[in-house]
């Protein structure tokens, strides 16, 4: 496999634990952008978030983009605002293969429900209205992967069987 396979989808739709599941089952790098990020900048997403803002966490973002990319043959699980910057997606899309993960609200609201991990939602009040709100304006932008699953109702391993299936009929990998 020389493309690499980049997890996009929304906060709390099991990016990180489906793309580790998924790297161990093909046997390949599993790299997950927001961890790239926090051991680049020596600082947790949220302490980003709180000590330098949004722009500078977008800045990063945009730079840690570049530099996965690079990768052959590798898991890429991105941050669920990573594809909302159009050479974010291009870069992406031009080396790999694009799987959306997605859930309903509900699901998304009780896997996100802890504090201190999800600046987005923290900053807000309403966490339900600000899930259906962001959802709402990044729909196009998840719209644009090669394949989506939606893991309201599965686990990582279910997940992960049907993004191999996907990758067998496409022929991308043997497995
Ligand atoms: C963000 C999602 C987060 C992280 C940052 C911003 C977003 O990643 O990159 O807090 O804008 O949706 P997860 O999707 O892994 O929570």
């Amino acid at each position: 496999m020389t493309k690499n396979i980049v997890l996009i989808g929304f906060m709390g739709t099991g990016k990180s634990s489906c793309g580790k599941s998924l790297a161990t089952r093909l046997g390949c790098a599993f790299i997950d952008l927001d961890k790239y990020i926090e051991s680049k900048e020596k600082m947790s997403i949220p302490e980003i978030f709180a000590a330098k803002g949004e722009a500078y966490f977008r800045e990063k973002e945009r730079e840690a983009v570049r530099e996965v990319v690079q990768r052959k043959g590798a898991v890429i699980a991105t941050g669920g605002g990573t594809i909302k910057d159009e050479e974010n997606f291009a870069a992406m899309k031009e080396r790999g293969v694009i799987v959306c993960l997605s859930a309903d609200v509900d699901t998304i609201l009780q896997r996100t429900a802890r504090r201190g991990e999800r600046p987005m939602l923290d900053a807000q009040v309403d966490r339900r209205k600000a899930i259906e709100n962001l959802l709402a304006s990044r729909k196009a932008m998840y719209a644009r992967a090669d394949f989506t699953v939606d893991t309201s109702n599965l686990s990582p391993m279910q997940v992960t069987e049907e993004i191999v299936g996907f990758l067998r009929v496409g022929g991308m990998i043997r497995a």
